[in-house]
């Protein structure tokens, strides 16, 4: 189900209790969101399940149809049935496209279909510049016409064909991009340095099932040899490893015991790793993850691209550092605007010093609740971790960001046996207000 999702409301946390219990995830928001894209290039229908239940999924669902598809969305069931046996229109709608980062992930598949594209450029986190530059030189090299205006792009290939592209960054959405459009193209497209995300790899391997012909999913380098069509099929989501990795620290923050259903543990093995180097136990099950949370020590994370540690999961680990004994270092080299969380967590009694991208945590520090604004999907709920452990009351405004990514975050967190009420800001009395205990 999903949480309502009225930008008005609040979350009211009151720290204190180990969380407790089984929580199953969802599929991955990073996987489900482009294997949704990627229906664009399917000559039929694309059956997929495990949708999760976020914000974003109707979002692109208003993108899709938009561009004439046929889409039957079904939340509380998972599942999202998706037919472009109708050559789609190539003018992506800019109102919901504006509104999510991954609707820039039509663009490749739209260029692949229809050899053209319009596009408003993308809304999502606030989290850095987030530019194109390598998505639409990888496309130019591949025989496009690109046309960059202040809010839109543009993108005529009369001939599309393989080439050999050279990212300077393995950029999840350039790779996603580029091998949706090689897909179809003429010939043989080799991207170097791609990103090998495990949402990617799923994205790939659903590609396949459909008739895609590909070499070197999961490597640094993959190889496309484009087909006329691709066939219809049937998908599951991959489990999402950045929602397992926030209840992970949830439950080791809060010296809880949470086993975490539907894991790959493989998508998780450095997180893991420093989890552990943490003095947190982790027990992997064949997919499952039992966390048991105790005296937490301090370890140094620097976060990269896949396999690297997930910049994604960095403001979560943020607080579990500020509750570990020493001093950690952490540094954060894929969003240059990633450290603006750190600001509230010192306002809740946090001792961080940061040094351009790299943070010095000294903990542990008792934090105290504060009122929480303006935050991203990951900070959102990081704050939530945050207020967890905090004395007092801590309010997280701005939660329709988490909305965007957690599904179901506040009952999923009430059934371990946290304090935390969803409220529509009308209803909340005097609360704390920034840096108040
Ligand atoms: C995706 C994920 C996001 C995750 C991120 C990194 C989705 C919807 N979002 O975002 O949750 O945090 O991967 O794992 O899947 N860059 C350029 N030029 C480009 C493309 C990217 O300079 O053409 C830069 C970006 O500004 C950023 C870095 O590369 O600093 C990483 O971006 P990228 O890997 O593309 O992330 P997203 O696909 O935006």
């Amino acid at each position: 189900m999903l949480d309502p999702t009225s930008s008005d409301d609040v979350f009211v946390v009151h720290g204190g209790a180990p969380l407790r219990g089984t929580v199953r995830l969802s599929g991955a928001k990073n996987s489900a969101l482009k294997l949704m894209a990627a229906a664009i290039l399917c000559d039929g229908e694309l059956r997929l399940s495990e949708i999760p239940a976020i914000a974003d999924v109707p979002v692109m669902v208003d993108v899709l149809r938009g561009l004439g598809l046929e889409v039957d969305l079904d939340l509380d069931a998972g599942t999202c049935v998706i037919d472009a046996s109708e050559e789609p229109d190539w003018h992506a709608p800019a109102d919901a496209v504006s509104r999510i980062r991954a609707s820039l992930s039509v663009l490749g598949p739209l260029v692949g279909r229809t050899r053209r594209a319009r596009l408003a450029l993308p809304g999502g986190d606030k989290i850095g510049a987030r530019a194109i530059d390598m998505h639409l030189r990888g496309l130019e090299a591949m025989g496009a016409t690109v046309w960059q205006r202040d809010d839109e792009v543009e993108v005529h290939a009369d001939e599309l064909h393989g080439a050999l592209l050279t990212l300077d960054f393995p950029s999840v959405g350039a790779t996603e991009n580029l091998l949706l459009a090689a897909v179809l193209a003429d010939g043989e497209t080799v991207i170097e340095n791609a990103a090998r995300e495990p949402e990617i790899q799923d994205l790939c391997r659903m590609l396949v099932a459909m008739g895609a012909v590909m070499d070197g999913i999961g490597s640094p380098t993959l190889s496309i040899e484009g087909v006329d069509r691709l066939a219809p099929t049937e998908w599951v989501t991959c489990p999402d490893r950045i929602e397992a990795g926030t209840y992970a620290m949830a439950a080791a923050l809060t010296g809880g015991d949470v086993v975490i259903e539907r894991v790959r543990s493989t998508d998780l093995t450095l997180p893991l790793i420093k989890l552990r180097a943490a003095g947190v136990v982790v027990e992997e099950g064949a997919d499952s993850l039992r966390v048991k949370g105790g005296d937490l020590d301090a370890v140094d994370v620097v976060t990269l691209p896949y396999p690297g540690f997930p910049t994604d999961l960095q403001p979560q680990l943020m607080v579990l550092l500020s509750q570990a004994e020493g001093t950690s270092r952490c540094t954060e080299n894929v969003f240059e605007s990633r450290f603006s969380f750190v600001d509230e967590l010192r306002r809740m009694g946090a001792d961080i010093e940061i040094d351009g991208h790299h943070a010095l945590i000294r903990g542990p520090s008792q934090l105290h609740g504060a009122t929480l604004t303006g935050l991203d999907v990951r900070a959102g709920a990081a704050g939530t971790l945050a207020g967890l452990v905090a004395t007092g009351t801590t309010i997280i405004r701005d939660v329709h960001h988490v909305d965007r990514g957690y599904a179901a975050w506040v009952p999923r967190l009430q059934e371990l046996g946290a304090d935390v009420q969803r409220v529509p800001a009308s209803e909340l009395g005097p609360v704390p207000g920034p840096g108040d205990a």
